[in-house]
């Protein structure tokens, strides 16, 4: 049975204190309400991971999870932080791919391939990112492009390591812009892409693959979202920056 995760991916915000009262509020509300069967990811600015770590750790639905890493293990690469340095403060996963660090960064899926094979080898679980732009939505071919990001960063793996992946599709058009996909249009990607995994791994690692949906999602839109039969929780932006709301999309399913 694969796992129901809703992860919250802070972005660039939050000071010390507010990340603080942020997630003791979440860790709080977590334990009280939500299922032990979903897990609850926190994304935090580096800063922060070590003392959030600690934090949650009692908490056995929940993890905190680096926005990046580099892909070598360590090295000359001034303002860089490492898989091993995450490993070390006990870290449990690292959101790869994210389509800003594709735009902003110029991350390519060669060099993610690289980002997951040393995040596994360091015992993270990736949260992979992948997604299409709007004219490429627009255009012929918007699933096999999404699908190709998976072949091309994710399919040198063996079976087992795939197996420890977690998928999230976000469409570049639905991210901070208040338009979600509708929950047809994530579904029809999500099967797609888990049909392409079945192609490549087979039907039970494919079963047993979270792919988690982001862009826009709010406590309003998540449950029809997590109603659908290939949408295993999602990864949040915005509404993971108010407790109340990012618990609540953890209660959605
Ligand atoms: P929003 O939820 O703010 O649209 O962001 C989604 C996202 O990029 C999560 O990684």
């Amino acid at each position: 049975m694969r796992k129901k995760i809703v992860a919250g991916n802070w972005k660039m915000n939050k000071t010390q204190e507010e990340a603080l009262i942020l997630a003791s509020e979440v860790v709080n509300m977590v334990k009280d309400e939500v299922s032990t069967d979903v897990t609850v990811v926190i994304g935090s600015p580096y800063l922060y991971l070590s003392t959030l770590q600690k934090h949650v750790e009692p908490v056995s639905n929940m993890g905190v999870a680096a926005q990046n890493c580099h892909q070598k293990a360590s090295g000359a690469y001034t303002g860089e932080i490492s898989a091993p340095m995450l490993k070390s403060i006990g870290i449990g996963y690292v959101i790869l791919g994210h389509s800003e660090r594709r735009q902003y960064f110029g991350e390519t899926n060669e060099q993610l391939a690289e980002k997951v094979n040393i995040a596994l080898e360091n015992g993270l679980t990736p949260i992979f990112c992948c997604g299409e732009s709007l004219d490429q939505r627009n255009a012929a071919g918007y699933l096999e492009l999404v699908a190709s990001q998976l072949t091309e960063s994710l399919f040198h793996l063996s079976a087992e390591e795939f197996g420890k992946v977690v998928i999230a599709y976000e469409p570049i058009w639905a991210i901070g812009t208040g338009v979600t996909a509708s929950s047809a249009q994530a579904q029809e990607m999500h099967a797609f892409l888990r049909q392409h995994i079945a192609a490549k791994y087979g039907e039970t690692v494919a079963d047993d693959t979270s792919i988690l949906y982001g862009g826009s999602c709010n406590e309003k839109n998540a449950p029809e979202l997590f109603a659908c039969a290939d949408i295993d929780g999602g990864l949040i932006g915005g509404a993971s920056l108010k407790s109340r709301e990012f618990v609540n999309i953890a209660k959605s399913f």
